[in-house]
């Protein structure tokens, strides 16, 4: 489908491969532009895609800034198919007009099942494990083979605790009797508390006593490098570290060279610096679960997010029954995490 010259209905660029029957949705009320070949973009060909039309369905790959902006005054809408949303700059949205929205709740407990596998399969070195047997390494058994640490009544620390970071606590309090503590910038009202055991404490505190690190703090300047060489320091040389957030949070070379001195046991990291790519050493360290940014990836809930996307974009374009009031425009600053 691509825009028709003269119509008066807005045109809509969708930036990335989505289902079939999400983009149909969109052409009952857009000329919509589409992406068959799934390219990625750069952003001289956003730009020039971008031309002419009223909103953007958009994906993480997808940069929108200020000067993107201000090259297309008739923009009115960015909607992105995602809960992170560090590929806007949110405030030149805001300055301009433009509603921006992400994909908040939909993929939250499929997001916090992925980081629980992800924990468990790098405290039970299970990709270590069978990469070992793939080599055809395993000859017998042995008591120590492949030994890694408990989850069950072991100590998990979060870090950013939205509600992704509250979906993982959720599991590992109820169904594996850990210990939660947590670190945010703000800190959970006692009623979220309570019923996860989880206790606030100060960044350090959470590094040194953890067993297992998930970390779910959004993206930005100030979460840069929040773990890097210093931070992982402090962790126990048992602990795990499990990335679902972003690339970015985590200090991937520091990490690597943590994991390889042993300074910490193991890794699970979904989310890179500089992803697609992934720092060499991370991929010739063995003790490291690698997955290819896949935590919200269930059929279902890529459709859920897919959906809500196209239902932003087209309230946000004035069309449909919440016309106007798009579901879930990204929040002013001073909100919660994710
Ligand atoms: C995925 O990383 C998302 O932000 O939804």
């Amino acid at each position: 489908m691509s825009s028709t010259s003269g119509s008066l209905r807005p045109s809509v660029l969708v930036a990335r491969a989505v289902f079939d029957d999400v983009v149909a949705r969109l052409a009952a009320h857009f000329e919509v532009e589409t992406n068959p070949d799934d390219r990625i973009f750069s952003p001289a060909e956003l730009s020039e895609r971008l031309r002419g039309k009223a909103g953007a369905f958009i994906t993480g790959s997808e940069r929108i800034d200020a000067p993107l902006l201000d090259a297309h005054p008739q923009l009115r809408a960015v909607c992105n198919m995602a809960v992170g949303y560090n590929n806007i700059d949110v405030e030149a949205c805001r300055q301009r007009g433009v509603i921006a929205t992400n994909t908040p709740d939909v993929l939250t407990e499929t997001t916090a099942d992925f980081g629980f596998a992800l924990m468990m399969a790098a405290a039970r070195r299970i990709a270590e494990s069978e990469h070992f047997l793939r080599r055809g390494e395993w000859t017998k058994w042995r008591y120590d083979l492949f030994a890694g640490s408990d989850v069950h009544g072991a100590t998990l620390g979060i870090l950013g605790m939205g509600r992704i970071g509250r979906g993982v606590a959720q599991r590992g309090a109820l169904g594996f009797g850990m210990k939660v503590l947590y670190h945010n910038r703000s800190r959970l009202d006692p009623a979220l508390e309570a019923p996860l055991g989880a206790r606030w404490v100060d960044k350090d505190t959470l590094l040194r006593e953890a067993d297992h690190l998930v970390i779910v703090v959004p993206y930005s300047p100030s979460s840069h490098h929040a773990v890097g060489e210093r931070e992982l320091s402090l962790m126990k040389p048992t602990a795990t570290l499990t990335n679902i957030a972003r690339g970015g949070v985590v200090d991937d070379a520091a990490l690597a060279r943590a994991l390889r001195a042993g300074r910490i046991a193991a890794a699970g990291l979904d989310v890179f610096e500089g992803e697609p790519a992934v720092h060499r050493d991370l991929l010739t360290v063995p003790n490291v679960v690698l997955t290819p940014h896949i935590a919200s990836a269930t059929v279902a809930t890529r459709r859920a997010m897919a959906n809500l996307a196209a239902d932003n974009l087209i309230a946000a374009l004035g069309f449909g029954p919440q016309a106007g009031r798009p579901p879930t425009p990204i929040p002013a600053p001073s909100a919660p995490s994710r």
